[in-house]
């Protein structure tokens, strides 16, 4: 445990730029909440604590906090005041302090290892960055090397504007001077906000030297709006797929695969067009899904299975050698080894109140377009005609058949037809 750090993290802002009734920091990159990833990553550093800022009343953003120290943050009055709100949990904590944005998800923890890397005097260390569309960030102004002073976009002349090395909002310094510089923060400015940001300045009045250490955007890129939203998730899908396919899986349209950071995959798999696959999703090997396919949390996926087209599996075991291979929802089950599922076999796992499972066990061939209506458990071997509405076990070894039996009516299309036509 790196028994001299805390962090503080700040998910308090209202996110007005995000249109949305969801604290923006719960908005999702992968499936997961964008503070779930930056709490993932500083977890990696193992500090003594994290203090998550959090808005009154924010029961949810504190939900993804669980096991993090909360800070509230009384009323919203900007960056500056969210710290101010969080210094108090650090107590006579003397150690270093990190500082990020919950709204910036695309930081990795080896990033944060090369900011921490060096030991810290009484100094400031942040990330710089080249930002290719440097609309609202902070601008950073340097001179020898050393930032004097972050400047607000809103706050900035034309010049500054210029400017393309900006803030990405990752702060390292002393807690004790933290706690100095912290105090004298003001909202003097043109939006009447404490910034976090007049640290610097601040530091620099106190001959506190503030360096700046570069860092790619696509690791530091604030999310504001829905644009920046899609942006940062195009940015974490190529990292996984790059991920993935680093490790053997063959992605044939890399452009219309999600997948989410926990995903794990086996090897030689294949992943067709148009797949998405959801957290805690175990893959094993030679696995084949898609074109078209939804695989949703909690599913695991056994050695030699395929899934095909059109087909969503929720919470389910899939068995080795298994085939699922069109138009179907497989939810809550658990499939044994070499089960067939025919085209159009649906689980019917839900009776508007709970949900229930399905048992299939190995070898089980099911017709095509059945219904299976949980709970119900299909035995070892068992075939299931096609069409039929399943809601009583099978025994193992057994055909069941459960539709309306067939009657044939010799000549009567031909009768009929004839009439019709004299
Ligand atoms: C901020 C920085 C800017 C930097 C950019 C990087 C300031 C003043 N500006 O701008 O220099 O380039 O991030 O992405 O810091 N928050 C609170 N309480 C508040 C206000 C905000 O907890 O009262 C939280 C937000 O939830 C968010 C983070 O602080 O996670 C940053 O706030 P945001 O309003 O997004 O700042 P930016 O305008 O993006
Ligand atoms: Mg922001």
């Amino acid at each position: 445990m790196a028994s001299n750090l805390a962090v503080i993290i700040l998910a308090a802002g209202k996110g007005t730029r995000m249109k949305s009734d969801i604290p923006k920091v719960l908005h999702k990159i992968a499936g997961k909440a964008m503070l779930a990833h930056v709490i993932g990553a500083v977890k990696e550093l193992e500090p003594q604590k994290i203090i998550v800022v959090v808005a009154p009343d924010s029961e949810a953003v504190a939900k993804v906090a669980e096991g993090c120290e909360i800070a509230i943050q009384a009323q919203q009055l900007g960056t500056g005041d969210a710290v101010k709100s969080a210094v108090a949990l650090l107590k006579d904590f003397t150690g270093n302090v990190l500082i990020l944005y919950g709204d910036s998800p695309l930081i990795t923890s080896a990033s944060l290892v090369k900011l921490l890397d060096k030991p810290l005097k009484n100094e400031i260390r942040i990330f710089g960055f080249n930002a290719t569309n440097p609309a609202k960030y902070g601008r950073l102004i340097v001179s020898n090397n050393t930032v004097r002073e972050v400047v607000e976009f809103k706050d900035a002349n034309e010049a500054q504007k210029k400017l393309t090395l900006c803030n990405s909002g990752v702060y390292y310094l002393p807690a004790p001077l933290l706690q100095k510089l912290i105090a004298q923060v003001k909202n003097d400015n043109s939006q009447k906000e404490y910034y976090l940001t007049d640290l610097i300045k601040i530091g620099w009045k106190n001959s506190v030297e503030t360096s700046y250490l570069p860092i790619h955007e696509n690791e530091v890129s604030g999310v504001n709006d829905k644009h920046e939203l899609c942006r940062a998730e195009g940015v974490m899908q190529k990292r996984l797929h790059k991920r993935a396919l680093n490790d053997g899986v063959t992605i044939l349209c890399p452009d219309t695969v999600f997948m989410s950071t926990d995903t794990k995959f086996g090897r030689d798999v294949l992943l067709r067009q148009n797949v998405v696959i959801g957290e805690n999703v175990v893959i094993g090997n030679n696995v084949i899904i898609g074109p078209f396919a939804h695989i949703r949390p909690g599913t695991v996926i056994e050695n030699n299975a395929s899934v095909g087209n059109f087909v969503e599996i929720k919470k389910s075991t899939i068995g080795e050698g298994s085939k699922i291979n069109h138009l179907s929802y497989i939810g809550d089950s658990h499939l044994g080894k070499n089960v067939n599922i025919g085209a159009g076999t649906i689980t019917c796992n839900y009776d508007g109140f709970e949900k229930h499972e399905t048992q299939i066990e190995d070898d089980v061939f099911v017709g095509s377009n059945t219904s299976l209506i949980a709970p119900v458990t299909i035995g070892k071997g068992a075939v299931i005609a096609a069409g039929s509405n399943i809601s009583e076990n099978v025994p193992a070894g057994a055909l069941a058949i459960a539709r309306g039996m067939q009657k044939n009516l010799a000549d009567w299309a031909m009768k009929f037809k004839k009439k019709k036509t004299e």
